[in-house]
């Protein structure tokens, strides 16, 4: 009987590779420090069964149709908006993720891109490198104290709840704003349900971290950062598209708020002539909320192991679109 073939087009841990061949035939095309272009990934989906790959690759109408074959897709990662998935129910491809395994090290950068906005390091550590340390002024690079502060989280939920309880850890007043209370989480932490509008116009920093649907498109606009205190912060470690990037440059260019901590972006990776790179008052990462060696290694073997059980015909762990599943 014919094994079924797995595509890998990008990098990710042997281990994920080596559980992978035991049972099917795997294409893997890693570049290093690079990805597979779209167009030479494409070309390979023929008589693919099985992809594995990061959400950078767009799971739509035009990948579809040029993978006849292919049953389920798993992305290595939490986030899902790449999917499409009334297509995906069009052409019964069953979609994977990989929650849990990265929900600390994501809070972990989120805490320390909130540290690192409010305590100007990236600036601090550039001017140290540059020579321009040539004596101890006073206020030199003064940042905003953290500690005791208001912080204020959109999207309560796995990894919401983990920067949280670093929050607390730090003295901090929580405050969340969720689309369903989470009463769970009141019973055991300290933490406060507010409104959008009242945890905007309260807290210090406002961290987002709420997945990107058609309701959270732009979530954080205008009308939303008009309201939040000139010496705040807006930290984003979700997807670039919940917060009008146009606005928050507008925002920052006007002194609406103090600054930002971002790890993503409406279009990554960024534009070399992007405003956000002139700007210091905003801490700029390349997407890198789960890339610590663990993780990545962890969710590529959780993704393998999702691909795997579908391509067997057993349940796998973590569909996100299970009705394509039990409609087979
Ligand atoms: C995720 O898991 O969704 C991370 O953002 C990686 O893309």
């Amino acid at each position: 009987m014919r094994k079924a073939k797995v595509y890998v087009p990008d990098t990710v841990a042997v281990e994920a590779i080596d559980m992978l061949r035991q049972d099917f035939e795997v294409v893997y095309t890693p570049k290093e420090n690079a990805v597979t272009p779209l167009s030479e990934l494409l070309e390979r989906l023929q008589d693919v069964d099985g992809l594995l790959v990061y959400p950078r690759v767009p799971i739509d109408k035009n990948l579809l149709d040029q993978a006849p074959n292919l049953r389920v897709v798993s992305n290595i990662a939490v986030g899902y908006d790449n999917f499409d998935l009334s297509e995906m129910a069009k052409q019964k491809v069953v979609g994977t993720h990989t929650p849990d395994v990265l929900t600390e090290t994501t809070a972990d950068l989120a805490f320390g891109l909130l540290l690192a906005a409010a305590r100007r390091i990236p600036e601090a550590d550039a001017f140290v490198k540059s020579g321009q340390w040539h004596a101890n002024v006073p206020n030199l690079l003064a940042g905003t104290d953290v500690y005791g502060r208001i912080i204020g989280i959109v999207g309560m939920g796995r990894i919401g709840t983990a920067v949280a309880r670093r929050a607390l850890g730090f003295g901090m007043r929580v405050l969340y704003y969720n689309r369903r209370r989470r009463s769970d989480i009141e019973n055991t932490m300290h933490v406060h349900y507010v409104h959008l509008d009242h945890l905007l116009q309260t807290s210090d920093f406002v961290v987002v971290l709420t997945p990107l649907t058609e309701e959270t498109v732009h979530l954080i606009g205008r009308s939303q950062l008009e309201q939040m205190k000139p010496d705040a912060y807006l930290i984003n470690v979700a997807r670039g598209k919940v917060v009008d990037e146009q606005a928050l440059i507008f925002a920052l260019q006007n002194g609406w708020i103090r600054g930002a901590g971002l790890d993503v972006y409406e279009n990554e990776p960024l534009p070399s002539n992007h405003p956000f790179l002139h700007m210091n008052q905003v801490v700029t990462l390349p997407h890198i909320g789960s890339s610590t060696v663990e993780t990545r290694k962890a969710m590529a073997l959780l993704a393998a192991e999702n691909l795997r059980c579908a391509l067997l015909d057993e349940k796998p762990p973590h569909m996100v679109n299970p009705e394509v599943w039990d409609g087979k």
